[in-house]
């Protein structure tokens, strides 16, 4: 359903109004597609902001997660489990990283980074080094911490006193970050591609400089890879598009295909910062979310899915600047990697991202200008070429291309 519906009156009188929402009520979701209340079919070209990357409900990861809750939901984190393990030991697999701790969201694994940054300043090292630096435009979660560490200032109003220890540099600014770094400084945050803050990207001078400030400084490099990671940009993890080797990672979203879970990857010299007692969850690396997971790590390995959004992104991105080339005076710019792509429009795209939803097209607009596509990575072509063509059409129409 789109327009009116009783579901939005009672959900302004009993859920807080954090979120503006979209004029859209999901009854179901099923692969690529997300079903309203009247039956009308829409193409999900967000998965849930980059979560249900296999598709909404895919067959396998309904069973795996079915199976475990017939075996064991929770027992809390006193006891040893074999789906922990199962899982910490596969996604160490596909990094150069050596040890988890699993948590429930994006936030707290960002929270779960910045506490074992200090940790490992204070307890392994010795040092009072305390300082992180991020990039503007930035995104790393809503807890006072990590809102803070983001580089954007409206997500940060109202909230003041903020936690101190963060610093924000300007994104793809050599000379920026080479002053930001003082006696302070403890790590270096970003994410390879700015999701939130509009599809962009790290300029390879930049990622030489944060190595070479990070070995010339002894500074913890953090990547934020919670919408980047698991196979969004062609490769399993996106720092691996520059050979990096960053001392701790910040995963969740796509993790559990749904099921909310987040990890903190680090490595062997920084994970003992974080010994019995230091840090804690009672519902992270829960067996539920852990089995789920490991059939989503199964299902991409088999079907090959992150070459796939490797290839087809490239495909998505060639026909997206096609029409940039098309429609000079409308579209700014096409950005992305895999898919994970931007399409910034040189005016605000309200009209156009309504117009799109209108057709049954769900994607987001960030930043004002930007239609962001964080499509299931077992999207088909056929779907994207949909896409293009409505977007094409739409561009025609003069009234939506304005303020
Ligand atoms: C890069 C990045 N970091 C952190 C977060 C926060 O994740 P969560 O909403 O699960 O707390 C997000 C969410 O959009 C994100 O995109």
């Amino acid at each position: 359903m789109q327009g009116n519906n009783p579901l939005m009156d009672s959900t302004a009188k009993y859920l807080c109004s954090t979120y503006a929402r979209y004029p859209l009520a999901v009854k179901s979701a099923k692969g690529c597609s997300l079903f309203d209340f009247e039956g009308r079919e829409y193409l999900d070209l967000l998965s849930g902001i980059s979560v249900c990357n296999l598709g909404h409900s895919h067959p396998e990861v309904v069973s795996a997660i079915i199976s475990q809750t017939e075996k064991l939901i929770h027992v809390s984190n006193l006891f040893y489990q074999e789906e922990q393990v199962a899982l910490a030991e596969k996604l160490s697999s596909t990094c150069s990283l050596d040890k988890v701790f699993f948590c429930n969201s994006g936030a707290e694994a960002n929270e779960g980074a910045i506490k074992l940054t200090r940790r490992y300043m204070q307890k392994i090292l010795k040092q009072d080094r305390f300082e992180i630096i991020t990039l503007s435009g930035s995104f790393h979660g809503r807890t006072l911490a990590t809102l803070t560490a983001t580089g954007q200032d409206k997500i940060k109003e109202g909230f003041a006193p903020l936690p101190s220890g963060f610093t924000t540099t300007a994104i793809n600014d050599e000379m920026a970050l080479e002053q930001a770094i003082n006696q302070n400084t403890a790590a270096i945050m970003v994410e390879i591609i700015q999701g939130e803050g509009g599809i962009k990207i790290l300029s390879p001078a930049f990622v030489e400089k944060i190595v070479q400030s990070c070995r010339r400084h002894d500074l913890l490099l953090i990547v934020d890879e919670i919408q980047t990671g698991m196979g969004r940009t062609g490769k399993f993890w996106a720092h691996q598009h520059y050979g990096l080797n960053p001392d701790i990672i910040t995963s969740a979203k796509a993790l559990a295909n749904g099921l909310p879970m987040g990890a903190v990857l680090s490595t062997d010299k920084v994970a003992p910062a974080f010994d019995a007692g230091s840090h804690g969850t009672t519902f992270g690396g829960s067996p539920l979310a852990c089995s789920a997971a490991l059939k989503v790590l199964e299902v991409m390995e088999r079907d090959n899915l992150v070459e796939k959004a490797g290839q087809l992104g490239k495909k998505a991105l060639e026909a997206f600047e096609q029409l940039q080339r098309k429609h000079p005076r409308k579209i700014m710019e096409i950005r992305g990697k895999g898919l994970m792509l931007g399409i910034e429009l040189t005016f605000p795209g309200n009209k156009i991202w309504k117009a799109l939803l209108d057709r049954g097209f769900v994607l987001n607009l960030t930043q004002d200008t930007v239609l962001r596509l964080l499509p299931p990575l077992v999207i088909s072509w056929k779907h994207i070429e949909d896409f293009r063509l409505a977007l094409d059409e739409l561009l025609h129409d003069p009234e939506l291309c304005t303020n």
